[in-house]
């Protein structure tokens, strides 16, 4: 038998529970903060598809969903430095209340490269909220409208974010690590 497909994440950084604790907090930060204004929330796809569904089901104010997709991390656990536009949205932002859903910011290049390409298109207003920031790696500084958490300079994967496109759907966030834990239990860093 193979090794368990888990076996690579060896510590839990935050539980289903506190992420979804946080994310709640989170939709009500953003219904107040863009109330009456039908914001465009856009989904940096892949990695932000799990964050933005719950986050979007904890606004309670009207919005418009749209999708992007980019990538320049690829299988590896650093940053490739070049960011590849893959899905661009669906529609023009001018005019918009445009606010990007990321699951993470890590050195800041993804949006470093995306904002400008928005911005371009004179929204009205253009944010970030990301649930996960690593303040420890950023190389460009990107303004953040509402962070979920701050976490040391560890990859983390789960609840959207990925090794490879593997672990996506873990229910919660753990740090990757080449070694493979010892024992079936991962430690839980944050209880
Ligand atoms: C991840 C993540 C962010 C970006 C953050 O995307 O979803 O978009 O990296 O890292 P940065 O701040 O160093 O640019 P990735 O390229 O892994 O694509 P994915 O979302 O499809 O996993």
């Amino acid at each position: 038998m193979g090794e368990k497909w888990d076996a690579h994440v060896t510590q839990v950084l935050y539980t289903q529970q506190q992420i979804q604790k946080r994310v709640a907090e989170m939709g009500v930060v953003l219904s107040t903060a863009y109330a009456g204004k039908n914001p465009l929330m856009v989904c940096v796809l892949k990695g932000a598809c799990v964050f933005y569904t719950d986050l979007l089901r904890h606004c309670t104010i009207p919005l418009e969903m749209d999708f992007m997709r980019v990538s320049s991390y690829g299988d590896g656990t650093e940053t490739s430095g070049t960011v590849q536009f893959l899905v661009p949205l669906s529609r023009a932002i001018t005019g918009r209340h445009v606010l990007l859903v990321e699951d993470i910011l890590d050195t800041g290049t993804t949006l470093h490269a995306v904002l400008p390409t928005l911005e371009a298109q004179k929204p009205a207003s253009l944010a970030v909220c990301a649930l996960l920031e690593k303040p420890a790696r950023r190389r460009y500084p990107v303004p953040m409208a509402c962070c979920g958490f701050s976490i040391p300079d560890v990859f983390v994967v789960g609840y959207g974010l990925d090794y490879a496109e593997q672990y996506r759907n873990l229910p919660y966030i753990g740090i990757y690590t080449p070694e493979k834990k010892d024992s079936e239990q991962c430690i839980c860093v944050n209880p």
